[in-house]
């Protein structure tokens, strides 16, 4: 029987042979390690289990008045203020029309292009509108930026209501943004001070946009539990967030540079990008790090699909699954057999997508490529909860078997302050030449 809700597997063990025993010590001292809770930004290890009523209520009652007043929440944000909200919403709702709770929520903050915010501002016309602006610094440019726009905006419309209808994500005491929020009266929503950026999805960041399109976060916080209570598990035999970061770290010592998490479900894209945020920006620095990217199968195997199976063989592949999608399709029969397809007639989608699985993992496995699964019983609420949490912890262990800190982000610091330096210097000559 299944005790974990997530199986970690090697599925070409033929080409992947761990010798589990060599990692037995580092991985228990680091596992002390990360219990201890060392640094200043390891909140989240058990945030979950000690998650209170309170904030839950009030995130569930602002999203309810959200979706009573409004027809869209536009959610300004960037990186780990933007990625797990955005990856959850697309996991968890149709592909095509309205979500389930009736609300558009849309992002913004997350690139600097001109026609995409103007346009963002036209598509609100006649629409009922809140906004919520995430930041945990309050200084990040692009959504900076894109949240000045949105208030002048609001204000132009809304007048005094808008004290109503904008409410900021940020940190309890510091930076411009709780100022702002604090002497504008906005409705505010605290991002715990020990928790960093891409750790951060669980919290009012992630959890306030995700309850307004619709998505049971109870259900997301209790699979959340749940893996934090069962992996902190100090044994690598039994811990499966553990096994994830041995195997990726031996694969990655062995010169395999790169890994590519696969779904064979286009609605986990952005699942993928925050997953690339979390492993990118915790384990690329001193020159150190596998490279994260992600492939969406069928489609990739078309256009990226050669250079995996026959090309500079850098990389490994690591297959989400999930056994249950909720919706499915079934082929239906022609009498003409036209196209010749009826051999698959009343066989439904994810049942040949699953046997199409089966031909790419045989393929990529004849191309030398080693393949991990993380598999999970359903696509829910309840398992995203659960896997989120999987992959900060793997993340954390990742990262400490590389000898670097998973929590610090200097190189996106680096660009952050590189571009404000040149910003300014520009306007200064500008302004010289006027
Ligand atoms: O993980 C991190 O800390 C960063 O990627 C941040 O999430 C990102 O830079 C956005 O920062 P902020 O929330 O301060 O605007």
């Amino acid at each position: 029987m299944k005790t974990q809700l997530l199986q970690t597997s090697i599925l070409n063990e033929s080409l992947v042979h761990i010798k589990w025993s060599d990692y037995y010590e580092s991985v228990t001292a680091i596992h002390h390690y990360i219990e201890r809770e060392n640094g200043e930004l390891t909140g989240w290890i058990n945030a979950p289990i000690e998650n209170s009523g309170v904030m839950l209520n009030s995130i569930l009652q602002t999203a309810n008045k959200i979706k009573l007043n409004a027809d869209v929440l536009v959610v300004v944000g960037i990186g780990g203020s933007f990625l797990g909200a955005k990856a959850i919403q697309d996991a968890l709702t149709p592909y095509f029309g309205q979500i389930p709770s009736g609300i558009e929520v849309i992002y913004v903050g997350h690139n600097m292009s001109g026609t995409y915010i103007k346009q963002l501002l036209k598509s609100l016309e006649a629409k009922s509108v809140y906004v919520n602006i995430i930041s945990k610094s309050g200084t990040t440019l692009e959504p900076a930026l894109a949240f000045r726009v949105l208030r002048n905006y609001m204000e132009n419309r809304y007048g005094e209501d808008v004290q109503n209808r904008i409410i900021v994500t940020t940190d309890a005491k510091n930076g411009l943004l709780k100022k702002i929020a604090s002497s504008s009266g906005y409705r505010q929503f605290v991002i715990p001070e020990n928790i960093g950026g891409r750790y951060s999805v669980l919290t009012p960041v992630g959890l306030l946009p995700i309850a307004v399109a619709g998505i049971d976060i109870t259900q997301l916080l209790e699979g959340a539990k749940i893996a934090a209570l069962q992996l902190r598990e100090e044994s690598l035999e039994k811990n499966e967030a553990y096994r994830y970061a041995v195997i990726r770290h031996v694969l990655y010592k062995r010169g395999y540079k790169m890994e590519l998490l696969a779904s064979f479900e286009p609605g986990l894209s952005m699942l993928q990008e925050w997953w690339k945020q979390l492993f990118g920006e915790s384990e690329g620095k001193e020159k150190k790090g596998l490279y994260p990217s992600g492939v969406i199968y069928s489609t990739d195997l078309h256009s990226i699909g050669q250079f995996i199976q026959e090309g500079n063989p850098i990389l490994f592949e690591t297959i989400l699954h999930f056994n249950e999608i909720a919706t499915d399709c079934i082929i239906p029969f022609d009498r003409y057999n036209r196209d010749g397809l009826n051999y698959l007639s009343n066989r439904s989608f994810n049942e040949i997508n699953a046997i199409s699985k089966q031909g790419v993992i045989a393929a990529h496995t004849e191309g030398g490529i080693p393949i991990i699964q993380l598999e999970l019983e359903r696509l829910d609420a309840y398992h995203i909860g659960y896997l989120i949490y999987f992959f900060m912890r793997s993340c954390a262990m990742s990262a400490y078997l590389l000898e670097v800190n998973p929590f610090d982000q200097p190189g996106v610091e680096a660009y952050k302050s590189k571009t404000r330096e040149l910003m300014q210097r520009e306007i200064v000559y500008k302004e010289s030449l006027a």
